[in-house]
């Protein structure tokens, strides 16, 4: 029989209580096993918890934690596959950090539930059902990371959240295809994995490496340039700007950004509309500048990309840095 690793990390899916005043992360991984009684005829389970959050208060240092624990269980032959539990709030951050921190030599999956384990018609059971039957997939591993969820596989670096309370609020992002769906406990694989970046320096982060400060900041009617300054004062390295249209800088804001680059402050331009990314040569205006264009990022995603970036590569030139966010 083979094994899976489980980590457990919070989240509704381990939440209890009523509907809308539930606890998320009480429960034990062993309470979610339990709930699935077919889980224990598909793998023997090796189950660890290295903490129980909500997501929302997850820190980068927990992406680079799960990352160094991966590696080692990608190296032990006595495991097949990994499954991860995870709060639905922050799973793009952590999904996008692990895409970028490990390679999946074994099938890698994370999983979530829009409702607490003690609701009506949970669905962390069947969700978590089917990261096992990902994990176990022998075509898992070559889409690297992966999250299921709502009978779905998606790739890690294609994952938004776009939905506050639905059982499917896990998605794509426009225009990215499903990895593929989940039909009677088997995945039908549909879309290749998108390219990674595989960057070596990445890969070598190890857990407990300070991050850098990365600060979003976002656009609207009148928004301030002086965030711009207090962000660098306070010690930002980098900014990604959640900007209006297609990465459109305020004229209000240039001044302030110029300051921050001069500072040596990378910054990012990225949309707040998550569909349809910021790329490079699209507006000499922005570009003048000086600032990176997010690529296919989602500004969430860019402050990852750049925060591991500048912790992985001190030096980095903004151009190989404009490199990583929009590959040829
Ligand atoms: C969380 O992100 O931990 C709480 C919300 C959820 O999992 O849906």
């Amino acid at each position: 029989m083979p094994t899976l690793a489980l980590i457990a990390t919070g989240g509704t899916i381990a939440g209890s209580g009523p509907q809308h005043h539930y606890t998320a992360g009480v429960l034990d991984a062993s309470v979610l096993l339990a709930a699935v009684p077919e889980l224990a005829a598909l793998a023997a389970w090796q189950v660890e918890q290295p903490f129980s959050i909500d997501s929302r208060d997850m820190q980068p240092a927990h992406w680079l934690d799960l990352a160094a624990r991966i590696r080692q269980l990608q190296v032990d032959p006595s495991v097949d596959g990994i499954v991860i539990t995870h709060g639905t709030d922050t799973l793009e951050e952590t999904a996008f950090a692990l895409h970028l921190l490990v390679e999946t030599t074994k099938p890698v999956v994370l999983t979530a539930a829009m409702r607490p384990a003690s609701a009506r018609s949970a669905d962390g059971p069947l969700n978590l059902l089917h990261a096992a039957c990902t994990a176990l997939d022998p075509l898992a591993a070559l889409h690297g990371v992966l999250v299921t969820a709502d009978a779905s596989v998606i790739h890690a670096a294609d994952l938004l959240k776009a939905h506050t309370h639905k059982t499917d609020a896990l998605r794509c992002i426009e225009g990215r295809g499903l990895a593929g769906q989940i039909m009677a406990d088997t995945v039908r694989w549909q879309t290749a994995a998108p390219q990674r970046l595989g960057l070596p320096e990445l890969l070598a982060l190890s857990a407990g490496v300070q991050l850098p400060r990365v600060d979003v900041l976002s656009a609207h009617a009148g928004a301030s340039a002086d965030l711009i300054d207090f962000c660098v004062t306070a010690g930002a390295r980098g900014l990604v700007l959640a900007l209006t249209g297609h990465g459109s800088i305020p004229a209000d804001w240039r001044t302030a950004l110029d300051r921050a680059r001069s500072a040596g402050v990378q910054v990012v331009r990225a949309s707040r509309i998550s569909a349809g990314g910021v790329w490079p040569g699209c507006n000499e205006d922005d570009e003048a500048c000086g600032c990176i264009a997010a690529g296919p990022h989602t500004p969430q995603q860019a402050r990852v990309l750049l925060m591991l970036a500048l912790a992985a590569l001190p030096d980095i030139t903004r151009s190989r840095l404009a490199g990583l966010f929009s590959p040829d």
